[in-house]
């Protein structure tokens, strides 16, 4: 499917399921489609533990699985499913390229690498960190390369590990938001996670620069948006809150159970919170600050008391704390449920930013194609948005 047709029938598809993917029920008790679909609010409540961990973690089988309930979901789908790329593993001789760097992060740069097509003049590496993948494609691409990097300890360890190997890699320590005079003209543009602004200017810059080819990998497509979402091209009807583009990035990959446990009770104590400071007033549903990690480490009666003394609350009663907590661990079994279905569309989220970003690069005399570079077990920001120049 071609990019724009894809990107005109997910901004339908999403438009007409923003009912039930945009109300958080984090926020609302019952969002109002639960009044609408009381069949399938029944359903959703009455999953267990282990199936509602698999719905929320497996995107097509949620689809499938709602489809009993909205039959039309089924047309979502097609549009999420994207080819992966066609890989050649990188030919470079030996280890040393790959001096220090983590068993995950190396993988998910050969993968890279490995689905990424010569172009153009020297590469740039944007937002690089110390420049492993630049380091790998100048080597198997026998190119000059830039990595791009705002932290100057970063860079002066890419510098090292490039001069081991005798690479021709410069590093610009330089922030990619304020930079004028890079991406160059015919320079092959790479990008593996550079975070929400940090991907969008390279694309827009890139492209007046004249850039050969772009390969990037986006992530954090929530950095950098302020209450809503800019589309660079303003072709589809849809439009984002912040909290939308934060839902395109929510799917991790299965994380241990302890760390599932710890997730858990964070979210229990935080709706315990909110459920306790409702009954004191009857404002509706504000939102609070980040909760400091090590509140959440110690007791619940210490979490609640520090968070009352932050939001200018009275102290609780300690005769109610058992009550408090238990009605928090209540509703968060709920949010765990009812969440399936917002979870469903976070890919199509996410393909839809990507799009965006696709068509921009296609009004601009690009040729933009869509692939996966890895599988989502290495890392769920999978997609590779590559676009040569016409
Ligand atoms: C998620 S890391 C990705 C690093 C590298 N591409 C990789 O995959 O290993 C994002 C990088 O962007 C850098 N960064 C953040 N803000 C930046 C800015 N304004 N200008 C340039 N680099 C920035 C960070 O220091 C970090 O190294």
């Amino acid at each position: 499917m071609r990019p724009a047709d894809r990107h005109r029938q997910l901004d339908a598809a999403l438009l007409a399921w923003r009912h039930l993917w945009h109300p958080q029920p984090f926020r609302q008790v019952r969002p109002a489609w639960c009044e609408e679909r009381p069949a399938l609010t029944a359903a959703l409540l009455a999953l267990d533990d282990a199936e509602t961990a698999d719905l929320n973690d497996d995107v097509p089988a949620a689809l499938r699985w709602l489809g009993d309930y909205l039959p039309d979901i089924d047309a979502l789908q097609p549009l999420i499913d994207i080819p992966a790329a066609p890989h050649a593993m990188p030919a470079v001789a030996g280890e040393r390229w790959a001096w220090e760097i983590p068993g995950r992060k190396r993988a998910q740069i050969e993968a890279f690498a490995g689905a990424v097509e010569p172009a153009g003049e020297g590469i740039i590496d944007w937002c690089g960190g110390k420049g492993h993948l630049g380091r790998l494609l100048g080597l198997a691409m026998q190119q000059p390369v830039h990595t791009l990097e705002i932290d100057a300890a970063l860079c002066a360890d890419g510098e090292n590990l490039a001069q081991r190997i005798g690479l021709n890699h410069r590093f610009l320590e330089r922030d990619a938001l304020a930079v004028a005079d890079w991406p160059r003209p015919g320079q092959h543009a790479v990008a593996l996670h550079a975070c929400g602004n940090l991907h969008r200017r390279l694309i827009e810059h890139g492209a007046s620069a004249g850039v050969a080819r772009f390969d990037v990998a986006p992530c954090c497509y929530y950095r950098g948006v302020e209450a809503s979402y800019q589309p660079l091209s303003p072709r589809g009807q849809l439009q984002l809150t912040r909290d939308d583009t934060r839902l395109a990035v929510t799917e991790t990959v299965t994380a241990s159970p302890r760390l599932t446990r710890q997730r858990d009770q964070a979210i229990a104590w935080k709706l315990a919170f909110t459920g306790w400071r409702d009954q004191l007033s009857d404002v509706p549903y504000k939102t609070f600050k980040p909760v400091p990690a090590p509140w959440l480490r110690g007791s619940f009666a210490d979490f609640l008391a520090h968070m009352a003394a932050r939001e200018c609350l009275p102290p609780p009663d300690p005769r109610h704390l058992d009550a408090i907590e238990a009605a928090g661990w209540q509703r968060q079994r709920e949010v765990a449920r009812l969440a399936i279905p917002r979870h469903a569309f976070r890919r199509a989220l996410e393909l839809w930013l990507v799009l965006d970003l696709a068509a921009y690069l296609g009004e601009h005399g690009y040729e933009p194609s869509l692939t996966t570079f890895c599988n989502r077990q290495l890392t769920p920001r999978n997609l590779l948005l590559s676009a040569r120049r016409m």
